[in-house]
């Protein structure tokens, strides 16, 4: 199963990919970040879609061209024969477009205990609101953000006295690593199975 993982950051899930030996055909950044240079040092075919080149300077608004640089992110990955995406700290809300297209076989991993915290604030929005825990959760990405309808796996974090977002975050981290490569190991041996997921509402 040939496996693409998209990164935006420091891409530090990555790492523990690569250090673990996870085959892994192509990483793909949407922008210039630590993740794409980890997969060079490793000797990963790598793949930048910049999304300024297709008009995005921040915010989440649909004033660029999302489609287009999503239809551009599903190219390069036929282009390399991928049958699984792996999302591991990738910041872009990729257009519905992008979904008619590996269907069913796009994970995500998102730092809450979905369907608790969606959205990019996750681990702010559990220590504000007063739970004693969170976690993380892989999904089945769909065009739905942080959609909880095929969740494949959870891991329980404590939030303890004195957190603060970077030391819980940092916390839920530790668990994501080995976690995000053992789901991974077990969806690319078969092990687990994905869901039948039904194709897109028709634009
Ligand atoms: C992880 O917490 C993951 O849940 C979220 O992005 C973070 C990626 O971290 N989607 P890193 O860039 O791999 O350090």
């Amino acid at each position: 199963m040939k496996l693409a993982v998209l990164v935006s950051g420091s891409g530090t899930l990555l790492a523990r990919m690569i250090e673990e030996g996870l085959p892994i055909t192509v990483v793909l950044a949407d922008k210039p970040c630590q993740g794409l240079e980890r997969a060079k040092a490793a000797g990963i075919l790598t793949e930048l879609v910049d999304r300024k080149q297709y008009g995005y300077y921040g915010g989440a608004g649909d004033n660029w061209e999302r489609r287009a640089f999503s239809e551009e992110v599903a190219d390069r990955l036929l282009d390399h024969g991928i049958e699984l995406v792996a999302m591991a700290g990738f910041f872009t809300v990729l257009h519905a477009a992008f979904f008619q297209w590996f269907r069913g076989r796009i994970t995500n991993i998102h730092p809450a205990l979905l369907p608790n915290f969606p959205g990019e604030f996750a681990v702010r929005d559990a220590l504000d609101s007063g739970a004693t825990e969170t976690g993380s959760t892989i999904i089945v990405a769909t065009e739905k953000v942080d959609d909880s309808a095929y969740i494949l796996a959870q891991v329980r974090v404590p939030i303890l006295a004195g957190d603060n977002v970077d030391r819980l975050w940092e916390r839920i981290k530790v668990e994501e690593r080995p976690f995000y490569v053992r789901v991974l190991r077990e969806i690319m041996s078969g092990q687990l199975k994905l869901p039948d997921v039904p194709p897109p509402p028709a634009d």
